[in-house]
């Protein structure tokens, strides 16, 4: 049985899986849950997690299958998260989705869809290079594709956008080849499943992507 609208947003760094959130959260009323959010939140805060998780994104490694499966449990336990959820960036290996389907299945829940944003590498490194993200609300911009209105400055609350530790080129390669050997796999885990969405997310606008999204999200079943 599957209670509303349980996701999960599988994609390569830069693929689009936060800029599609905003979008998904706003239509569908489900809380968003970005494991990489919540890390560098602990980062920020300098917390034992923070210190932890540091090393591992900084690298473009991923953080220990225990740490993340540890932090969404909890998250999916809140009580926003009992009628949906959107899982943006976990799970991320094949012990991340089995970890997955057992917390699920304990609270009687599975998920509803899989939806995989497919783009171009070469788009990826164009992506992340140009990419800023606002310190006050965390909405995302690209100086070239999404640029704000006032350099710098992000149009919905006036915070200061700032460029991540991990988007600088020699960490974003091995983040692609991270994504290529252990998430990547997780397309067929799922589409076994008949759960999967794959939706192409290359040369086309945020809103056009969005279009294709939210017409999957409003199918019971993949197209
Ligand atoms: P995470 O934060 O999840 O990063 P990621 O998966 O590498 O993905 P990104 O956030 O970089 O990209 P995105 O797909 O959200 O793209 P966006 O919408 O921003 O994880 C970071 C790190 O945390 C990992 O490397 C790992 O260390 C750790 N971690 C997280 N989860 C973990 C887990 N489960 N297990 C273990 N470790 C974990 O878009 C990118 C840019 O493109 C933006 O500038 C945007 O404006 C622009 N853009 C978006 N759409 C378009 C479009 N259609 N056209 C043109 N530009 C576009
Ligand atoms: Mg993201
Ligand atoms: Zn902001």
């Amino acid at each position: 049985m599957s209670a509303g609208l349980n996701v999960v947003l599988l994609g390569a760094p830069g693929a689009g899986k936060g800029t599609q959130a905003e979008r998904i959260v706003s239509e569908f009323d489900v809380p968003h849950i970005s494991t990489g959010d919540i890390l560098r939140a602990a980062v920020a805060a300098g917390t034992e997690l923070g210190r932890t998780a540091q090393r591992h994104m900084e690298a473009g490694e991923l953080v220990p299958d225990e740490v993340v499966i540890g932090i969404v449990g909890d998250r999916l336990a809140e009580p926003d998260a009992a009628a949906g959820f959107l899982l943006d960036g976990f799970p991320r290996t094949i012990d991340q989705a089995r970890a997955l389907d057992d917390i699920l299945a304990e609270a009687g829940r599975d998920l509803s869809h899989v939806i995989v944003l497919d783009v171009p590498e070469q788009e990826l490194i164009e992506r992340l290079s140009g990419r800023r993200m606002c310190r006050g609300c965390g909405k995302g911009y690209h100086l070239t594709f999404d640029p704000p209105v006032d350099e710098g400055v992000c149009d919905a609350c006036g915070g200061e956008l700032y460029q991540r530790a991990d988007d600088n080129e020699e960490t974003v390669r091995n983040r692609l080849v991270v994504y290529r050997r252990q998430t990547e796999p997780l397309v067929e885990y799922y589409t076994g499943r008949g759960l999967v969405s794959t939706i192409s997310g290359g040369g086309r606008l945020p809103d056009e992507v969005w279009t294709d999204v939210r017409a999957a999200l409003a199918a019971d079943r993949p197209a």
